[in-house]
C-alpha cells in the first residue's frame, strides 16, 4: 500500500526525492527479524539494483547489509569477513548474483567522491548497498530504493521499517512481493 510520504519522520533523516512514495513495512521486532528481511530480499536482487539504507547510528543498517551480503554469497558468506566500510567508504564482494558493493557515505565529503570511488559506475552493474544516503540527498538514483530503519521509543530492539521508492519502481515491486511470501 504505497502512499505519499507521511510526515513527521525523524527530521535528521533526509527526505526522499520528490515523487518517491513510502510503504510502511511490518516492524522488525529484533535483530533476527532484520536478518529475516535480508534473507527474504536476497533472492530477488539482481546486478544493477541499489538499496539505500537510511537510519540513525545503531538503527541496524550494517546489520542488514552484512546479512544480505552473506546471503548473496551463499555458503562462502558464512565464513566471509564483512568489515564495516566506515573508513574505506566502500567494500566489494563477489557472489553468484554478481558483484556486491557495500558503501558507507557517512564520512564522504564531496558527492564527486562517488565517481572517484567507482560507486557511480558500480550502481549500473553491481548490487549496491549504501548506508547514509542522506549525504547525497535529494540526488538519489531513480533506479534505487531506500530502506529506512528507525528506533521505536521505549523498545530496545524493535525498529520501524519503511520502504521508500520512486513510483513504479520494479525493484520495490520485487522486494514487496518477496516480503509477502517470506
Ligand atoms: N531490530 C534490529 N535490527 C537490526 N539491528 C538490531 C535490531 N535490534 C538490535 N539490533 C542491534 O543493533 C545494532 C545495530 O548496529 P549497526 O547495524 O552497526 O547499525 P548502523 O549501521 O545502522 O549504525 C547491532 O548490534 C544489532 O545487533
Ligand atoms: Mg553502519
Amino acid at each position: 500500500m504505497s502512499q505519499p510520504l507521511v510526515l513527521p519522520h525523524d527530521p535528521d533523516l533526509a527526505a526522499p526525492p520528490e515523487g518517491w512514495t513510502a510503504t510502511a513495512l511490518p516492524a522488525l521486532e529484533d535483530a533476527g527479524a532484520t536478518e529475516a528481511l535480508a534473507h527474504a530480499l536476497a533472492p530477488v536482487l539482481r546486478a544493477g539494483d541499489t538499496i539505500l539504507l537510511q537510519g540513525q547510528l545503531g538503527a541496524g543498517k550494517s546489520h542488514f547489509a552484512r546479512t544480505l551480503i552473506r546471503a548473496l554469497m551463499g555458503p562462502e558468506g558464512e565464513r566471509a569477513e564483512i568489515p564495516s566500510p566506515t573508513f574505506t567508504l566502500v567494500q566489494a564482494y563477489d557472489s553468484a548474483a554478481g558483484e556486491i558493493w557495500h558503501a558507507d557515505l557517512y564520512r564522504m565529503g564531496d558527492p564527486q567522491e562517488l565517481v572517484e570511488l567507482g560507486l557511480d559506475a558500480a550502481m549500473e552493474e553491481a548490487i549496491c548497498l549504501i548506508e547514509w544516503p542522506d549525504r547525497i540527498a535529494p540526488d538519489w538514483p531513480q533506479e534505487a530504493i531506500c530502506l529506512r530503519l528507525e528506533r521505536v521509543p521505549g523498545a530496545a530492539e524493535a525498529r520501524g521499517a519503511t520502504l521508500l521508492a520512486p513510483a513504479g519502481s520494479d525493484l520495490a515491486r520485487r522486494c514487496l512481493a518477496a516480503m509477502a511470501v517470506a
